[in-house]
């Protein structure tokens, strides 16, 4: 979602945030812009679409700017418009404001400046902010900047700038993150929603928290707190991620992410493991074994595709370890007045690090009390900086917006955690040692599932003639068919359910009929011959099977239409290579929609707004 970049120093200005959006285009947007100011005057630049098109619009004005701030835009309020970019200005272009988040009572706001007097240019919420400040300006940037913000509700981080201080940005946030990055020797200061995007090392870098604000100049960061008093902050010097992100010789990253997988998770369970004790070691973990000794229940918190790791997660950690365990939607979760007890762990999972419904259910659960393990791909995160610790992924940067290998890895990294909490209680030497002999042959099922990518091809193109699919499985398979169903929904477009297969008979049996497509998960042995009943459920009233199941799994042949057999693995880690099978059959599947697997519509890689 949206993305801000902001530069003041001896560079150009303009060229430089131009080079930090492209830093933040993973996140998704769907128009940039960005402003500076020449000769007392703003000079901006707004399109709709790839931020090439505005580095194109730019230099035909062939003006270098010594300061910038710059936004990449997701929608929410107002169209994907030029006009509705951002910056945003006042009606006399005295302010500019780049912004993240929502302003949730942007409407009363606009309502009471328009009764003064105020014409509004734009649909959005953040133009309010930019009239405000006009509104409360006597002189005074910062104090205009501070009365406009005390009459905000809603979530922001915000780069200003106002005509008459040419030397000066004005930073604030308020529950999104805003990273500000100091080189003292060049006399230069980036501002960023995202701290990887800095991309140049030895940069002092601070986090602004909440109801903060910077005021940034070329040569000094003046911090103020919600009291308005100055207040000094810490700076760190940061490993910045340095990847490549291309897609090689792949048609789309979605695609080259899948086939990554082996790879991924090689490198999610590498120097983790102790097979000499059947257990797990991480390193940098700041829990002690007392500690995880302690805890008597698990909370997961997080979003799509995490939540439904944290889902399979749950099943893990009550099987193995034997602790009750929830995985929680964050979203709704802080409307529950959660009960969380002091032997409460609390899991929080994000790819991104970045998904606020995520990082405010963490910080509710937070000022309950509760300890945070993250669960994170991205260094530097906001959530990882929240947590009181994290164990990553190491997937490298996933750009689709489709997750695909973080959810695979998110898996493992879990597997590994309820291994590590079994053999704090239950699980004896050697069941560790044969988990860890099912986690080490993960990588080597999943090539086995890759290599029938053409035979999934094939399939896609067959089903992918019908407007409606249920993804059915029983206990371990269920999660993997709702993670499944949200893959097909998201790039093909086509309506999915993913559902426990037993509860059919309770209500949806009523849809199936010839023009619904069900996809049978049957991948765990335990609940296999239910699950083999339930299609036969299926079967009978005319719906066309794909079944996918374990080699040799007998009599499936007799009931679906179609099969595809993947390699055996326990009960616990079927869900990876299941999930590898389903996500190319979402790929190939959308690939004969003719949708764009890369950039699905209404879609963004970090979820922002709550
Ligand atoms: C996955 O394919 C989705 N695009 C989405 O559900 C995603 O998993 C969710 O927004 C949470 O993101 P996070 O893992 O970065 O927190």
């Amino acid at each position: 979602m949206c993305g801000i970049f902001g530069y003041i120093g001896p560079d150009d200005s303009a060229e430089i945030c131009i080079e930090g959006l492209k830093k933040l285009e993973y996140r998704g947007y769907d128009s940039a812009g960005l402003a500076g100011i020449h000769s007392g005057e703003f000079l901006f630049c707004k399109e709709v679409g790839k931020i090439d098109a505005l580095e194109e619009s730019w230099q035909k004005q062939k003006n270098k700017l010594s300061l910038a701030i710059a936004h990449t835009r997701w929608a929410t309020h107002g169209k994907p418009t030029a006009e509705n970019a951002h910056p945003h200005f006042d009606e006399h272009f005295n302010v500019a404001v780049v912004h993240n988040g929502i302003i949730e009572n942007h409407h009363a706001l606009r309502e009471m400046l328009k009764e003064k007097g105020h014409n509004f240019q734009t649909e959005t919420d953040t133009e309010v902010i930019a009239h405000l400040i006009y509104h409360f300006y006597e002189g005074n940037f910062l104090t205009a900047v501070q009365k406009s913000l005390s009459l905000l509700k809603g979530f922001w981080g915000l780069a200003i700038l106002h005509k008459n201080h040419p030397d000066t940005i004005i930073a604030a946030a308020n529950e999104n993150p805003l990273a500000i990055a100091q080189h003292f020797d060049r006399q230069e200061v980036y501002i960023s929603s995202d701290p990887n995007a800095f991309h140049k090392p030895d940069l002092d870098v601070l986090f602004l928290r909440s109801q903060e604000v910077a005021v940034i100049c070329s040569s000094k960061v003046d911090v103020f707190n919600h009291t308005h008093e100055r207040i000094s902050k810490p700076t760190e010097k940061l490993q910045l991620e340095k990847h490549e992100r291309s897609k090689g010789h792949f048609e789309h990253f979605m695609l080259k992410e899948i086939f990554e997988q082996p790879q991924t998770i090689r490198q999610a369970l590498h120097s983790r493991l102790s097979i000499e004790f059947g257990t797990v070691e991480f390193d940098n973990f700041a829990f002690t074994l007392e500690e995880l000794q302690g805890v008597r229940r698990i909370l997961i918190l997080a979003c799509g595709t995490s939540w439904h790791a944290g889902s399979i997660a749950a099943l893990l950690l009550e099987d193995k370890a034997r602790i009750p365990t929830q995985a929680e939607i964050a979203s709704e979760f802080r409307h529950k007045n959660p009960i969380i007890s002091e032997d409460t762990l609390v899991i929080a999972i994000s790819q991104s690090g970045e998904t606020l419904d995520t990082i405010s259910a963490v910080r509710e659960a937070k000022r309950k009390g509760a300890k945070i393990l993250a669960i994170c791909n991205v260094q530097n995160s906001t959530l990882t900086r929240e947590a009181d610790s994290t164990l990553f992924l190491r997937a490298g940067p996933e750009i689709s917006v489709c997750s695909t290998k973080a959810f695979t890895s998110q898996i493992t990294v879990l597997s590994l955690f309820a291994l590590l909490m079994g053999r704090l209680r239950h699980v004896s030497k050697e069941e560790g040692q044969a988990f860890i002999k099912e986690l080490l042959n993960l990588p080597t099922v999943v090539e086995k599932v890759l290599e029938k990518a053409p035979l999934i091809k094939r399939l896609a193109k067959k089903y992918s003639k019908y407007p409606h699919f249920f993804f059915l499985g029983r206990h371990y398979m269920f999660t993997t068919s709702q993670e499944a169903a949200l893959k097909l929904k998201e790039i093909s477009y086509l309506h999915a359910t993913g559902y426990p297969a037993g509860e059919m008979k309770h209500g949806p049996i009523a849809l199936i009929d010839e023009n619904l497509a069900v996809i049978g998960l049957c991948g765990n042995l335990k609940t296999y011959e239910k699950t083999l009943s339930n299609l036969t459920e299926v079967k009978a009233r005319g719906a066309p099977i794909l079944a996918i199941a374990f080699e040799e799994a007998p009599e499936i042949e007799e009931i679906a239409t179609d099969t595809l057999y993947l390699p055996l693995i326990c009960d616990e880690l079927a869900s990876i290579p299941f999930s590898v099978a389903t996500q190319l059959l979402a790929y190939y599947i959308a690939k004969e929609q003719g949708t764009n697997i890369d950039l699905p519509r209404n879609l963004a890689k970090s979820v922002t707004v709550e």
